[in-house]
């Protein structure tokens, strides 16, 4: 460390030119680190700050006597503790009461008991309020002494936490140093500056700064990535990580810094700790505001979802508006924070125990919970995909109760290693499936007792658990798949309801219910049964009425007249999909055509490869399913067959077309079998390569993004106009 302990060295020192030119470059580093992690404005090319940061490296090996901590080469680089260092905090670090009531009365019952703290009468004016996200990570306590960072510590019970700073320290957002007041004060209006510019000038003696660390969701998908490539590569000692909260805890507790850099942290700012106070030259702040908007001028990070808000109901909006915007924030939150702005109002209202009658966190529905691991099923679907499913004591999550969470396959299975018994956390984030994301083992026995018992490791059954036939995996593939084809009656059952859907043939009623009962009952063995089944049979089925019969029997009437690429689609040929069929329906003409078709004929389709044409010709070599197409005719299932045509011919041959909003005559599927059938592409997102981006009323981002990109926006009409169509049904 510097020796600063007598005049003359300081005199001396702060003459030597390696001492000034250190100093410079500490400056120059810092100012730069701080415009790349916390402004995300970088002002140098990495490879210039490299070059700085290694001058300064060789200039401390010159003269180690010149050391300090809070040089940006010391950011890494302890050595590993045997064990944390407990703090006492100065001011004990207090938690939040938790209104549990995600709806908006938890925002309506936390401004009324303010306003009946505060003595308010009902006319009184709106109380002034900070809302902030409630970010999900860790509480830590930044001790600054002189603007030099000098300690970080947990929150622990409150009272006392653990020494982290070597690992807080390879937090590229936090600075190590305060650095004395620029001019430049980033968002404060003219009024609030005045407030602030008191403050600025230069750190106070003792600042203690709060915040949560966390780990961006980009930065724990990609260090799961890397976890998954090293376990792959034989590291026994490396694991994947649940959520991003366990893998900052885990960052920040890790008793190797050179770990703990290695996992990528972020900081956000929310308040204060001890601080000097200030008639002994300490900071003075009217609002909690004002404080947020001078720890971001001193050079820390602070969300900019902060707002001030008044009363209940701007409270409410801002948990809405927060609400809805969480799946799009780059970092997870579990509900909101409310304060009261006014510090003096803060003071005056004080704590209940551990907690600040002041604020309140208003939570979301979780999109996490454990449960129980009741039994792993195998799925059969309807191309002989076998799919494991975790069986799951009902959750309420997300805002729905789940009971099944897909493993996807065996080796996913064996990655989460998810056994009957397991406690597990389920995810349902959005309109994503639920998922199981990791399994909570019970915690750490010691190295003599033996680990508690577990079931086995799952593995994948040798033959079909709905038919018994084989089940095999090929080489190359992460499915397993029941060899069994239409003998196996779970695939039998996939196949019609794909065939019945909306978007193939579409009878409609016809569910998996109804199907499970057709199929158990051997009504119906393939497709072409479908049109055989006697009233008599049907009526006897359970919960049949004559009525339903009745409405079933007038449903496959109707979906007898369909369109060749719904019946296309509908055959289910692996690797078939919506748009494929409808390629195929264009190009052939007809479905003898197709049904000939050798390899090399079908890979003149536009968008047909080499694996598409080889399943559709081993689709119908097989002459049971040649025969199920001829019942089908037979039973009187017609389309409309027309001329061949090559897709470069039709008039919006390679234009991509995005659809967005809703339209006024045209469904999005309409709209999109229009632009098909005349040649175009429709595309799910708006990129350069799109050409037109339609868009009806309460289009969204793909709209902004289109007019980003200089994209020609129209409306249906306009689409319309360019298909040359009068709007009557494409299918
Ligand atoms: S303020 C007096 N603000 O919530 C209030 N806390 O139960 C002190 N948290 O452990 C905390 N986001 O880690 C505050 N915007 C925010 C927060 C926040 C998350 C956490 C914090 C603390 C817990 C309080």
């Amino acid at each position: 460390m510097a020796d600063v302990s007598s005049r003359a060295t300081v005199d001396a020192t702060a003459q030597d030119p390696d001492w000034r030119q250190m100093q410079q470059l500490r400056e120059q580093l810092h100012r730069y680190a701080h415009q790349y992690y916390v402004l995300d404005e970088p002002t140098v090319p990495d490879a210039e700050y490299d070059r700085l940061f290694q001058a300064l490296q060789a200039l401390e090996t010159l003269h180690p006597e010149w050391l300090s901590p809070d040089s940006p080469t010391q950011r890494v680089g302890g050595r590993p503790l045997d064990q944390f260092e407990p703090v006492r905090h100065a001011l004990p670090m207090l938690s939040i009461r938790t209104e549990t009531d995600t709806q908006s009365s938890g925002a309506e019952s936390f401004d009324a008991r303010v306003r009946k703290e505060l003595g308010l009468a009902p006319g009184d004016p709106a109380v002034e309020y900070v809302a902030e996200p409630k970010f999900d990570g860790l509480a830590i306590n930044l001790r600054y002494e002189n603007g030099v960072l000098v300690q970080a510590a947990t929150r622990g019970d409150g009272e006392t936490g653990e020494d982290v700073t070597q690992n807080i320290r390879t937090v590229g957002q936090i600075p190590l140093r305060i650095p004395v007041m620029q001019a430049k004060q980033d968002g404060a209006s003219p009024a609030k500056r005045s407030d602030l510019t008191q403050n600025l000038a230069s750190p106070p003696p003792v600042l203690e700064v709060r915040g949560e660390v966390f780990m961006r969701r980009d930065d724990f998908d990609a260090l799961n990535a890397r976890q998954r490539q090293r376990i792959v590569q034989g590291d026994k000692g490396e694991k994947t990580f649940v959520n991003p909260r366990n893998a900052a805890a885990g960052a920040v507790r890790q008793l190797d810094p050179r770990i703990a850099a290695e996992r990528p942290l972020s900081f956000y700012a929310y308040g204060l700790g001890e601080v000097t106070p200030a008639d002994q030259g300490g900071p003075e702040f009217l609002t909690h505001y004002a404080l947020l908007q001078c720890l971001k001028a001193w050079g820390f990070p602070v969300t900019d979802r902060v707002e001030v808000v008044h009363g209940a109901a701007e409270l409410v909006q801002y948990h809405m508006r927060l609400g809805a915007s969480r799946d799009q924030l780059a970092f997870d939150i579990d509900g909101v924070v409310y304060k009261v702005n006014r510090l003096i109002l803060q003071q005056q209202m004080g704590f209940v125990t551990r907690e600040p009658r002041w604020a309140v966190a208003h939570k979301y529905p979780a999109q996490e919970q454990l449960t129980t691991v009741l039994g792993i099923d195998v799925q059969v679907g309807r191309t002989g995909k076998l799919t494991p499913v975790a069986k799951l004591a009902p959750v309420f999550v997300g805002g729905v109760t789940v009971t099944n969470a897909t493993l996807h396959n065996e080796d996913e299975a064996r990655r989460k290693d998810v056994r009957i018994g397991d406690t597990v956390i389920v995810r349902r984030a959005g309109d994503v499936i639920p998922e199981v994301v990791g399994v909570v083992l019970p915690p750490a026995v010691t190295p003599t007792e033996a680990p508690p018992e577990r079931g086995p490791v799952f593995s994948m059954p040798a033959n079909c658990p709905v038919c018994g036939s084989a089940a095999v995996r090929e080489e190359g593939e992460a499915d397993y798949r029941c060899t069994g084809g239409l003998f196996c009656s779970a695939q039998r059952k996939q196949a019609i309801l794909h065939f019945a859907q909306r978007r193939a043939v579409e009878v409609d009623g016809l569910g998996d219910k109804l199907v499970d009962q057709l199929v158990d009952a051997g009504l119906v063995h393939t497709l072409a049964d479908l049109y055989r089944i006697d009233d008599v049979a049907l009526a006897a089925l359970d919960r049949m009425a004559e009525k339903s019969a009745h409405n079933l029997r007038a449903a496959l009437e109707q979906s007898k007249q369909t369109t060749l690429p719904r019946f296309i689609f509908g055959l289910g040929i692996r690797h078939v999909g919506e748009a494929t069929a409808k390629a195929l329906a264009r190009h052939f003409g007809g479905l003898d055509a197709l049904m000939s078709a050798s390899e090399e004929a079908l890979l003149q389709v536009a968008d047909v490869g080499p694996i598409v044409a080889r399943s559709i010709c081993t689709f119908f070599a097989q002459p049971h399913n040649r025969e199920v197409v001829e019942q089908l005719r037979a039973s009187g299932v017609t389309w409309e067959e027309g001329a061949a045509t090559s897709p470069a011919a039709l008039p919006m041959a390679g234009k991509t077309f995005v659809l967005t909003g809703t339209f006024p005559t045209l469904s999005r599927d309409q709209a999109k079998d229009l632009l098909e059938s005349a040649g175009a592409k429709v595309a799910g997102s708006v990129s350069k390569k799109t050409d037109y981006v339609v868009a009806g009323t309460e289009a969204g981002s793909k709209l902004t993004k289109a007019q980003d990109l200089g994209i020609a926006v129209i409306d249906e009409q306009a689409m319309l106009a360019l298909l040359k169509v009068i709007p009557d049904g494409g299918s």
